[in-house]
């Protein structure tokens, strides 16, 4: 037996038992005549001790080297100082025996918390990473979560199944994966950017209510929320209107935020039309923990006469409250804030009330104190507020206001990682203008059924049309995304007309879609969660790299299995592909 007990198992009520440990060895410490070490393993630390009355299993013990496999028995001792750091910090292990089960070169990095390792040399070498407490903690809550959303999901009568991975483009709007057919010369697969026609399909199929833990693939630019594959939580129901969608992954939420953080969400998550979402945040993400929303300045001021704000599409702004103190070189920082290309306003405008009672700003050369009392009206500043104003043109400046309370929230701790603030938004725009193109693409995905009452405008101004289209947002995360489907072919067809698709093109593309929706389609929709980026927030961190076991890098490689690589010439002369080469400058 390799072991009786775990590293992280031993506590006082063990003492005197004799006991077996296998595990890492995390540190070595000779203090001459005594030797210490911290032996690891998924579960914990625990101390052992070599003393001098087995000067020969002492020696053996100074010899270990870091991430050597050992297996150690002994007695469970009580120990003198105790450390309230490790759970099982009040005992130790007076070793008897000392088996190496394996030795380990050096490791590239010390792994410990405070690991001395890069991130790129930390994933080059993952499976040590993987054996540091805050990586392992994060997996092992990953694997939690997945757990009870089965438990929920199937307690709710979904049914988890498969679908295939390698499949035909599907309309996610990002790059395809694809991957050459060797039995049919000089066709491709794609790979799923998520199981979208399936589950519809499913539902075609009487499933009624479908869920599936799954992987999607998307060729995109990379950022800390996205992996090139990652993993959703995705479902798909019959008979459904959107309030149905939205209360059962509500409750799902919310049994997850019970189960997993004790947290409980008692309360109905607002919903926020998309329309307000940009108006009152500039985002249709907002972070709804914190209020600052924007105030539309720009009837007000649009007869002022400074030029900036008479001549601008939006005027607008937000108030900080108590930062009328703010110095010239915080202002300052901001104004360098606003103007980063990424953000890209012009100029930042401050109106500082101060606690006594005086007015300051960026702009009393054009407006008397009374009128900028006045602005400071319509945000209910209080002396000692911080009004900030950007003016330009609409989406920009929704933008970068959004940014900047972003920025505001932060310096200001409102953006605390324990607090969790939940909204659906709703009623999205259904098609989205592409310059590039100069034509409308569907802002969800082309099976997105338009509202009811917009129908009439669908050929008249598609701009205009709202979709039975939600998200689910928590803390400034898009967490999930859903819509209600078109489930008639007549009007699947009007849609594909409107984004440009010929009939031979979305007969080629979707057909098998169209065809399935002519034997009685019944009415559903759906949603998926970004799985990754909830397991994120639950652990309070910003990238979705950590929560995941083998991550690619922002260059979409992995490193440690230095993929992707070449394939040989025989495999390419199979699959009939001749590489073109660039040729040399
Ligand atoms: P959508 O494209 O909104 O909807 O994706 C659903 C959720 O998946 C997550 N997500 C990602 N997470 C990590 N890396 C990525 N590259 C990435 N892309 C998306 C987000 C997002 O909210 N088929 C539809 C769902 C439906 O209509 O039912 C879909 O995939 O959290």
């Amino acid at each position: 037996m390799y072991r009786t007990h775990t590293c992280g198992e031993l506590r006082m009520e063990h003492l005197d038992q004799s006991v077996t440990l296998s595990g890492w060895v995390q540190k070595v410490r000779d203090l001459g005549g005594m030797t210490f070490i911290d032996l690891r393993d998924r579960y914990g630390i625990t101390q052992l001790v070599f003393n001098e009355e087995s000067k020969d299993l002492c020696e053996r013990a100074n010899e270990l080297g870091r991430e050597y496999v050992i297996q150690v028995k002994g007695k469970v001792a009580e120990r003198s100082s105790k450390n309230n750091k490790i759970e099982t910090g009040d005992i130790e292990i007076l070793a008897s025996e000392l088996t190496v089960l394996n030795s380990s070169e050096l490791p590239p990095f010390t792994i410990e918390e405070d690991t001395d390792g890069g991130d790129e040399l930390r994933m080059k070498y993952r499976y040590l990473d993987l054996r540091r407490s805050s990586v392992r903690d994060n997996l092992v809550l990953r694997h939690k979560m997945a757990f009870e959303v089965r438990n929920y999901l199937n307690s709710e009568n979904f049914i988890e199944t498969e679908t295939p991975v390698l499949i035909k483009s599907t309309p996610e709007g990002a790059r395809d994966f694809i991957v050459p057919s060797r039995m049919n010369d000089g066709q491709f697969y794609a790979l799923p950017q998520s199981p979208q026609v399936f589950k519809q399909l499913l539902m075609v199929g009487g499933f009624d209510r479908y869920f599936q833990i799954v992987k999607c693939f998307r060729d995109e630019d990379l950022r800390a929320d996205r992996q090139p594959e990652f993993t959703q939580i995705d479902c798909e129901m019959s008979y459904v209107e959107q309030d149905d969608v939205l209360n059962a992954f509500e409750g799902m939420t919310k049994h997850l935020f019970n189960k997993i953080k004790d947290v409980d969400l008692n309360f109905d998550f607002p919903r926020l039309t998309y329309a307000d979402a940009i108006k009152y945040y500039g985002s249709d993400k907002p972070d709804t923990r914190f209020e600052m929303k924007f105030v539309d300045l720009t009837e007000d001021v649009k007869d002022s006469e400074f030029k900036l704000f008479n001549s601008a599409e939006y005027v607008g702004g937000i108030c900080a409250e108590a930062c009328a103190s703010y110095s010239r070189k915080q202002l300052d920082q901001l104004t360098d804030f606003v103007k980063r290309p990424q953000i890209g306003a012009g100029g930042l405008i401050y109106i500082k009330f101060n606690a006594d009672g005086s007015i300051k700003s960026s702009i009393d050369k054009f407006f008397k104190p009374e009128e900028l009392m006045k602005l400071g009206e319509h945000f209910n500043a209080k002396a000692g507020d911080l009004v900030l104003i950007l003016a330009g043109g609409l989406d920009k400046t929704l933008n970068a206001l959004g940014a900047l309370r972003l920025e505001m929230g932060e310096r200001l701790g409102l953006r605390d990682n324990n607090t969790f603030s939940p909204l659906w938004v709703v009623d999205f725009p259904l098609l989205e203008w592409d310059e590039d193109s100069k034509r409308f693409h569907a802002m969800h995905h082309p099976f997105t059924s338009p509202k009811q009452e917009d129908l009439a405008l669908l050929e008249t101004n598609p701009g205009a049309v709202r979709a039975n289209a939600y998200d689910l947002v928590i803390n400034g995360v898009e967490i999930g995304g859903g819509s209600i489907r078109i489930f008639n072919d007549e009007l699947q067809q009007r849609m594909f007309k409107l984004l440009g698709f010929t009939e031979e093109e979305a007969e080629s593309q979707f057909g098998f879609l169209m065809n399935a929706f002519k034997y009685g389609a019944p009415p559903h929709g759906g949603v998926a969660f970004g799985f990754d980026r909830l397991v994120a927030l639950f652990a309070g961190i910003e990238s979705i790299r950590d929560v995941i076991a083998f991550p690619k890098n922002n260059s979409g490689r992995d490193v440690m299995i230095d993929s992707p690589s070449p394939v040989s010439v025989d495999q390419l002369n199979e699959l009939k592909i001749t590489l073109q080469t660039k040729e040399k400058e």
